[in-house]
C-alpha cells in the first residue's frame, strides 16, 4: 500500500476585503504581505506530476487548505483538488479551516465543501472522528482544531475521542489503521513548539492511543518534514509533513513523504521541491527516534 502525505496547502484566494471579518483581516494581510509569494501554483503543478509518477494508492493531506477559513477559499481549494483522483484522498481539517467561529458548529464549510472525502463520521458528529477504507487499509482522522484568537494556533483532543475510536474499531475488528490528525503528538528537542502552537494535551493522549497504537500518526502544522521512529512512548511512526505547496526558506524546507506500508512494515521516502531541476526529488529522511 502505498501513501502520498501532503499538509498544510494554504492554496492562494483573493477574497474581496471588504468580505472580511474580525480576525480574518489580520489573517488575510499577514498572509497576503509575508506568505503569498511563498506558494507558487508551479509548485502544485509539479505535485500533480509527482502523484502521476509515484502512483500512490492513498493521498492523505493533514489539515491546513485554506489560510482564513472564508468560503472562497474553500470553493477554490475544491476546484484544485478536484484535479487529484478522488476515490484515493482523505483529507482532515487544520486550525486555518477552522479559523472563525463559521467554520465550526452547524454546517462548517470544510464538511460543506470536503467532506464526502474525509470519510464516514462515526461518531454521530459529537465529536470529529472520521474513518475511511482506502485500498485494503483503514484512515481514521481526528480534528485537533478549534477558532482562537489571532496569537493562538493550538490544539486539543478530548480523550474521548481516543477512547470512541478504539471503542468502534474493536467494534469494526480493525486491527491496523493509520492515524491523520493536524497538531503533532511529538518534536524533536530543536523544534519544540510554544504553549500556542502545540496540541496541548499530547502527553494524555499518548498515554491513551498506547492501548490500541496505529502503524503511523501523521500530522502537518510545522511546516517542514520529519519522522520519529517507533518508542516505548509511541509505539508507532509519527511522520510530518511539510508544507508540500511551500518554497523553502531557513527553517522550513518543502516537501512530502510516501509511505510504503507492507505487513505492517513501513518505508518511508522523502521528497523536496528541487528548484533546479523545478520538480520533487527524493532527499534523505531527517529522522529521530523518540528521545531526541
Ligand atoms: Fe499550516
Ligand atoms: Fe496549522
Amino acid at each position: 500500500m502505498k501513501i502520498l502525505h501532503l499538509s498544510d496547502l494554504h492554496f492562494p484566494t483573493r477574497i474581496p476585503f471588504l468580505q472580511l471579518r474580525g480576525k480574518m483581516i489580520v489573517g488575510y494581510l499577514n498572509y497576503t504581505l509575508r506568505r503569498r509569494k511563498k506558494y507558487p501554483s508551479y509548485v502544485w503543478s509539479s505535485i500533480l506530476k509527482s502523484v502521476e509518477t509515484l502512483n500512490p494508492e492513498a493521498i492523505v493531506v493533514s489539515g491546513d487548505i485554506t489560510n482564513v477559513s472564508h468560503e472562497l477559499e474553500f470553493q477554490a481549494a475544491g476546484k484544485i483538488l478536484s484535479e487529484l483522483p478522488q476515490d484515493k484522498i482523505f483529507y482532515i481539517p487544520g486550525n486555518h479551516d477552522r479559523y472563525t467561529k463559521h467554520a465550526v458548529g452547524g454546517n462548517p464549510f470544510f464538511e460543506k465543501y470536503f467532506s464526502k472525502l474525509s470519510g464516514d463520521s462515526i461518531s454521530h458528529n459529537a465529536e470529529y472522528i472520521r474513518i475511511k477504507k482506502i485500498g485494503d487499509l483503514h484512515f481514521v482522522g481526528w480534528d485537533s482544531s478549534l477558532p482562537l484568537s489571532i496569537l493562538n494556533a493550538y490544539g486539543t483532543i478530548q480523550p474521548q475521542v481516543v477512547e470512541t475510536t478504539q471503542k468502534i474499531l474493536r467494534e469494526k475488528k480493525i486491527e491496523d489503521y493509520v492515524l491523520v490528525c493536524h497538531h503533532p503528538i511529538w518534536n524533536p528537542e530543536e523544534r519544540q513548539e510554544t504553549i500556542h502552537h502545540r496540541l496541548r494535551n499530547r502527553e494524555e493522549i499518548a498515554v491513551l492511543l498506547k492501548k490500541q497504537p496505529p502503524l503511523a500518526f501523521l500530522h502537518g502544522h510545522v511546516h517542514t518534514n520529519w519522522v520519529k521512529f517507533p518508542g516505548p512512548l509511541m509505539p508507532y511512526y509519527v511522520i510530518n509533513s511539510a508544507s508540500s505547496t511551500r518554497l523553502d526558506d531557513t527553517r522550513h524546507q518543502c516537501g512530502f513523504h510516501l509511505l510504503e506500508i507492507q505487513n505492517r512494515n513501513l518505508k518511508i521516502q522523502r521528497y523536496t521541491y528541487n528548484q533546479e531541476q523545478s520538480k520533487f526529488t527524493e532527499a534523505p529522511l531527517v529522522s529521530y527516534s523518540e528521545k531526541e
